[in-house]
């Protein structure tokens, strides 16, 4: 039922300079995957294939990753290389692709507004790509893409983060509705020590109705001069309703140093117990 997924890229990525100077931080791998390929798995594995990049300058790399490279492709034909393509070959001939620029960062709610032409009147589903997530059971997104099929309203992935850490994210009150989902009532962004209402932070991966659209025409600049989501978010839940829910798995911060490295072991040790590959295949079968 809901076809598309949002990712939006055009940040600076500022966390992660100098790396970041002249490539996307999306690109940067996680063992032999750029970080990027993460997110369009999870997104296909809770079966949305329609991708829309919103991009800025410099992300060309991004667009380039989900091309056919017809230079490498006939280089490497007919030897044991072609097998380290499979996984991205899965993933284009799976996916379609779309892309649209940001032409000044205004803020993630500024990007998805940018989002619109290309997602229509529909429901969508969100993926901030540095925030690598794996879910138990399934994905992230497909766990929250069922829970949308019950709620019908948008909906974020929360995860408890330590008090010293909730200036960092927006970060939500609600009324329990169950041990994992949550009916928001306030949302603050990247709140001062102290003003948090919870310690529920909104992490990247949200599912959103398309009347954020409207909502976002008319949301100011907030925090940091720039048009957040959680303020239209907030507005969507006086309005109606927005539900939390504490996803089931691990998020890595890959946008920081520290979240990278951790994600990177993560991996590793997932490999050496056999549960990822290497060597070009996709992570669809894990
Ligand atoms: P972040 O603040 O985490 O990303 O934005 P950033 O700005 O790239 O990184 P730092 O903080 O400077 O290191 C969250 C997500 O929103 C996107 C970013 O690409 C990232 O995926 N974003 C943010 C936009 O697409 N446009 C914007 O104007 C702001």
């Amino acid at each position: 039922m809901i076809k598309k997924c949002l990712f939006p890229v055009a940040g600076y990525g500022t966390r992660f300079l100098p790396a970041t100077k002249a490539m996307p931080k999306e690109i940067l791998p996680v063992l032999d995957k750029p970080l990027v390929q993460y997110g369009v798995e999870e997104a296909m594995q809770a079966g949305l294939t329609d991708i829309a990049f919103v991009t800025g300058r410099g992300k060309r790399a991004i667009e380039d990753h989900f091309d056919v490279s017809y230079e490498l492709e006939h280089q490497i034909q007919g030897t044991g290389k072609e097998k380290m393509l499979e996984g991205i070959r899965e993933v284009i001939n799976t996916c379609t692709f779309s892309y649209t620029r940001q032409i000044q960062m205004r803020g993630l709610g500024h990007a998805i507004l940018t989002g619109r032409t290309v997602i229509g009147d529909e429901p969508f589903g969100v993926v901030l790509a540095d925030d690598l997530c794996f879910g138990e059971g399934s994905g992230v997104l497909d766990q929250m893409v069922k829970l949308f099929k019950q709620f019908r309203c948008s909906i974020v992935a929360v995860e408890e983060v330590p008090e010293d850490e909730t200036h960092k994210y927006g970060v939500i009150a609600g009324e329990a509705l169950s041990d994992s989902l949550f009916r928001v009532t306030d949302m603050v962004e990247k709140p001062a020590p102290g003003d948090a209402p919870s310690n529920l932070a909104i992490i990247g991966r949200y599912i959103l109705t398309p009347d954020i659209f409207e909502v976002l025409e008319h949301t100011a600049p907030g925090k940091n001069g720039e048009i957040q989501i959680t303020d239209a978010l907030l507005q969507q839940a006086q309005d109606g309703c927005v539900i939390a829910y504490k996803f089931k798995g691990q998020r890595f911060d890959c946008g920081s140093v520290q979240g990278y490295v951790e994600a990177t072991n993560f991996c590793f040790q997932r490999y050496l117990a056999g549960e990822q590959q290497i060597g070009g295949q996709s992570g669809l079968a894990n």
